[in-house]
């Protein structure tokens, strides 16, 4: 047996007991060699359902299945040690009865090893929360701009400036927090709710596109990279512009190609050495 003690993963409750501490970094990430590079510069990585687009090019989240985030949230798990593993929902895989989400989730926390999932929606979904909470599974919650609706909402415009509007979504976050999620994810309101929310609730909130008072920031790993450019929603900063890298880098390996300049010497295998007794060294 090893004597070298294994670093440990966050837990669930360590990052719910950062509600108004440190602010809990986040990133999404759906492949192994990302995450495997993201694991110890955040707290939370989010496979998150937003791999339907910059993974496979659909042009919503919708047509994502519970196999795919399960194939995706496995590969994340076994190459990280240190980031608390979230896994994503997908869209009809348990708004139907608490049951059905109970079944999916279970599947994910089993068949992944992540600590726990995540789930859109506000007061409706609440019974569903509670019911898996009671049942041993954490629970990430999702309000305001929630993509899975995006044919219900009218695209993916930000949420929650209109005072009906700013009530409803208040009223959701404090549902779902209230019925025991152990966080809870604001996407694309109006900057003051997201505040205001934060200060309602005894859970810490991941703001995106919400307020800086949010408890932790997350981020689309692709957005933030410049490796998803189809749109750039208000609340993406990109931090670097990888996909003008990939770009270079393609055209320097073509060219040489072109060329006959790679592969060099040092790329290729040289012919072993004869040797004067057995033919072959
Ligand atoms: O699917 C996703 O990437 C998300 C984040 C935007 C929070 O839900």
């Amino acid at each position: 047996m090893s004597t070298q003690a294994r670093p440990k993963r966050l837990s669930v409750t360590q990052i719910q007991s950062r509600k108004g501490g440190d602010k809990l970094v986040c990133l999404t990430a759906y492949t192994a060699s990302v995450a495997r590079l993201l694991d110890h510069e955040v707290d939370l990585l989010l496979v998150g359902d937003s791999l339907a687009m910059t993974v496979y090019g659909f042009d919503s989240t919708l047509p994502v299945t519970l196999d795919m985030m399960i194939a995706h949230g496995a590969a994340v798990v076994r190459s990280t040690e240190h980031a608390l593993i979230v896994v994503d929902l997908p869209f009809g895989s348990y708004q139907a009865s608490p049951e059905q989400a109970f079944r999916a989730s279970a599947r994910v926390l089993a068949e992944t090893g992540a600590a726990a999932i995540k789930l859109e929606g506000g007061e409706e979904m609440a019974e569903t929360v509670a019911f898996l909470a009671r049942r041993g599974v954490p629970v990430m919650g999702h309000v305001g701009l929630t993509p899975q609706a995006v044919n219900a909402l009218g695209g993916y415009r930000s949420r929650g400036h209109a005072a009906g509007e700013h009530d409803k979504i208040m009223r959701d976050g404090i549902a779902i927090a209230e019925a025991g999620a152990f966080s809870l994810v604001i996407e694309g309101t109006a900057e003051s709710l997201a505040r205001e929310l934060t200060a309602a609730v005894a859970v810490p909130t991941i703001g995106i596109g919400g307020s800086p008072a949010c408890d932790g920031q997350i981020l689309v790993i692709d957005d933030m990279l410049g490796l998803f450019t189809e749109f750039t929603p208000r609340f993406v900063k990109r931090y670097r512009e990888l996909g003008d890298e990939i770009r270079a880098a393609a055209r320097d390996y073509a060219g040489e190609v072109r060329r006959g300049d790679f592969p060099a010497p040092e790329h290729t295998y040289p012919a072993p050495r004869r040797s004067k007794t057995s033919g072959h060294e």
